[in-house]
């Protein structure tokens, strides 16, 4: 093979075409299936996305009745998987304990029997509304245990947010809450080929299961360069601590050569398209909880980026506060992205299967020349 350019972190590179989602860093816009995500955010709600992400159209009346009725069906955590994340000691990652929790799920589901029902298109889209149905369960159960506070069980009465935060807090919050929350959900959707999604991509390609495909975008989530920002996001809040302090903070963090947690975007060079949307949620929770500081902070350190290395922020900025302010544990954060993302992973996952294409680059060699033993 020509010695062609290496694309290290294959940046710029089209690996293939997707029809779920467009990411435009031209024009900064972000659609799913041909809808701006700022317009699905304002006036649907995550499960009429999720339908969307997967079915390709918004559904009818009838359509999200009888999406809603099966969700609601499948939200409870099933004996077997709380057993296994009660085995997890409290010093795990709730990201570990997601990601195993995923994997019991793919190891029990007994509809994976042969190569065929691997890729079986309605079997996957069954599994993949299984898995944002019951993802809520094991997120809130995980952040419960950690508070030694008991199980809540789903309520089928519930919106797909209200229920998540009954489940987590034992109450359904405000309406402001219920939507900023679900807003998020919206937003953290899907982003065509992330690192995560590729990484789904890349194992549904060798026609492995949609759990296995699952379990390791998760594992790419879980990086701090990618959906642990969030987390850390609140981290680099709570180390600066106010508003006065941000610019002087930063000073001394890029003089450490320290990534700044929730600024920066591998597509988006002028700003992330979805930052907008979640600022606004993030200030009607400000408002809510009468937190002026919280935003200061955010808006401090923002201009300070800004002005010193002309980085914009990610979504992953104005999200982590927010679950802040609502109430999440700090760790919780990027499992709250992974409820949101298994959307959007499973719907690249189904369409990888239907047009698949083992994915395996090449690699330059660079190491010794070969040699023979004496
Ligand atoms: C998500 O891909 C997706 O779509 C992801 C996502 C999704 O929806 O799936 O949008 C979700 O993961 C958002 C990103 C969350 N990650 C963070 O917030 C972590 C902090 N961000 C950086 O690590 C960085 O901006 C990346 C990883 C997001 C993007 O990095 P790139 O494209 O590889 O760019 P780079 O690291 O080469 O940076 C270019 C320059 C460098 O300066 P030099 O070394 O050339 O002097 O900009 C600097 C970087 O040092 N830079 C930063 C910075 N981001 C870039 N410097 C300080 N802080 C930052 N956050």
């Amino acid at each position: 093979t020509p010695e062609t350019e290496i694309r290290k972190g294959l940046a710029g590179v089209v690996a293939d075409t997707t029809a779920i989602s467009k990411v435009n860093p031209e024009t900064n816009s972000l659609m799913y299936r041909g809808y701006p995500v700022q317009e699905l955010a304002e006036k649907c709600t995550f499960e009429e996305v999720a339908y969307l992400l997967w079915h390709g159209e918004l559904p009818t009346g009838e359509q999200l009745e009888a999406f809603q009725n099966f969700e609601r069906s499948q939200r409870h955590l099933d004996a077997g998987t709380r057993r296994v994340i009660d085995e997890l000691p409290l010093s795990a990652h709730p990201m570990d304990v997601v990601r195993t929790a995923v994997s019991v799920i793919g190891a029990v589901d007994e509809t994976l029997t042969d190569s065929a029902s691997m890729i079986d298109a309605d079997l996957n889209m069954q599994r993949s509304l299984t898995l944002m149905a019951k993802l809520p369960a094991i997120v809130a159960y995980d952040q419960r245990r950690r508070r030694d506070l008991e199980l809540v069980e789903p309520r089928d009465d519930l919106s797909y947010s209200a229920n998540f935060l009954h489940m987590t807090f034992g109450e359904v919050p405000d309406l402001v809450v219920v939507s900023a929350f679900d807003v998020s959900m919206i937003l953290y959707a899907e982003h065509s080929f992330n690192a995560s999604t590729f990484t789904a991509r890349v194992i549904t390609s060798t026609l492995s299961d949609l759990y296995s495909a699952v379990t390791g975008a998760i594992g790419a989530l879980k990086g701090p360069l990618h959906g642990g920002a969030n987390e850390a996001v609140m981290h680099v809040l709570e180390e600066v601590g106010t508003a006065d302090r941000a610019e002087a903070w930063l000073e001394t963090a890029l003089a450490e050569k320290r990534k700044i947690m929730g600024f920066g975007h591998r597509v988006y060079k002028n700003g992330d398209s979805r930052v907008p949307t979640m600022k606004a949620a993030l200030e009607t929770l400000v408002a809510k909880f009468d937190r002026p500081d919280m935003m200061e902070l955010y808006d401090a350190l923002e201009m300070a980026m800004t002005s010193r290395k002309n980085i914009k922020p990610n979504l992953d900025y104005p999200s982590g506060p927010a679950y802040n302010l609502i109430g999440f544990d700090t760790d919780m954060f990027t499992p709250l992205f992974v409820a949101s993302r298994v959307t959007g992973w499973t719907a690249h996952i189904m369409e990888q299967a239907a047009a698949n294409a083992l994915i395996r680059p090449l690699a330059a060699y660079s190491g010794v020349e070969e040699r023979h033993i004496s």
